[in-house]
């Protein structure tokens, strides 16, 4: 490298390192950080994400809920963060917006920014399990993001390797959706496993996220499908399973039976809404899910990489699979409410559960 060069590279890597640390001064004032460090301070808090506004407000709104005497909330990168204790727990919740990214982006910046010791994420949900009806409040083992994939050349069939599969970055362990089999109009009538080749479309075969263990080696990635959620908060949220539901969103309003709480093994998220019977009941049989989201499985998958305690809690609100529309204008003030309602029960045991583990150290 000539000198010229060498002097001109290093001025540009100055540069760098200078815009970085303007970048970084102007992005998180000082008075912010203070306020960080003074809300740590009083830490450990259980983190809740909460997709929507509207799923938020009737928690902040009811009486469970008391804010932070000097710092109620903290306004970071589009986020509020609001502080204050529930049930005598400490807690801070944030709104983190529709869909993947940006639940993945507001658990991260929660967890980077305060002293979380658990992560409560909740809200609505469509469902695909025929079991389960609206206004029931599922609580899932594992979550599975359903919305990475890679799809397969035309011509290609289930049984020929992927596109850099054999680079390990992508696997057929997880199944696939055939666009094939589902043409409007049937082959001599019925469905069948008959290959149907005639659909340029052919497979999309899912894929486990990539990521990275907050204690393991930087860069090194892993690879995980299923995320499950804690295991002490999930022993925990069986005893949710006995709580009553409310039936009815006002007067005129009713659910046609009395909703319950369920813990299921199986809920998956994506950015997709998913309205359709047909991708319904094909994420039923493939997954064995029940919630459909687009956001529970980011939460997970951020909270896992960070070893941190998760769990999630998702209502009802209609069944992904044609009249979305109709039934959550009818039932989702009445799902936010049953999702709230187990939610702060859910704190209360949490936080019974710590004084009893404290009392027996
Ligand atoms: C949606 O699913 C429910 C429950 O399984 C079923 O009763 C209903 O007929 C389905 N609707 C459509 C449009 O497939
Ligand atoms: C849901 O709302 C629609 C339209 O407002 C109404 O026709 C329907 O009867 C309602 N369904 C239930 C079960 O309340």
């Amino acid at each position: 490298m000539s000198i010229v060069v060498r002097i001109l590279s290093l001025g540009w890597v100055m540069m760098m390192i200078m815009s970085i640390t303007n970048v970084a001064d102007a992005d998180i004032s000082s008075n912010l950080l203070e306020n960080i460090a003074e809300i740590n301070e009083e830490g450990p808090y259980l983190g809740i994400v909460v997709p929507k506004t509207f799923e938020l407000d009737p928690l902040l709104r009811s009486s469970n809920f008391l804010p932070h005497a000097t710092i109620p909330q903290l306004d970071y990168a589009g986020r509020r963060f609001r502080v204050g204790t529930l049930e005598n727990r400490k807690v801070i919740a944030v709104v983190s917006g529709n869909s993947m990214l940006n639940s993945g982006l507001a658990t991260q910046l929660l967890l980077s920014l305060f002293k979380i010791e658990g992560v409560l994420h909740f809200g609505v949900a469509g469902n695909v399990n025929p079991q389960i009806k609206i206004g029931d409040v599922t609580i899932p083992q594992y979550w599975a993001h359903t919305g990475l994939w890679n799809w397969q050349r035309y011509g290609d069939r289930p049984g020929d390797a992927l596109a850099f599969e054999s680079t390990g970055d992508y696997t057929r362990n997880y199944g696939y959706l055939n666009f094939a089999k589902y043409k409007v109009g049937r082959l001599n009538g019925k469905v069948s496993d008959v290959w149907y080749p005639d659909n340029y479309l052919n497979n999309v075969w899912y894929q486990p996220e990539e990521i990275y263990s907050i204690d393991g080696e930087p860069e090194n990635r892993q690879h995980i499908f299923w995320v499950p959620v804690n295991k002490h908060y999930y022993r925990l949220a069986r005893k949710l399973e006995d709580i009553v539901l409310e039936q009815c969103a006002n007067s005129a309003t009713c659910l046609p039976q009395t909703p319950k709480v369920v813990t299921v093994r199986r809920g998956v998220s994506a950015n997709v809404l998913v309205d359709n019977a047909a991708y319904r009941d094909f994420l039923y049989s493939k997954f064995k899910a029940a919630p459909v989201d687009m956001e529970s499985a980011a939460v997970a998958l951020v909270c896992h990489q960070q070893k941190t305690p998760f769990i999630v809690i998702r209502a009802i609100s209609d069944l992904a699979n044609g009249t979305s529309f109709i039934e959550s204008s009818n039932f989702s003030s009445l799902a936010v409410q049953n999702a709230v309602k187990v939610a702060v029960k859910f704190i209360t045991l949490s936080l019974n559960e710590m004084l009893t583990l404290d009392a027996a150290q």
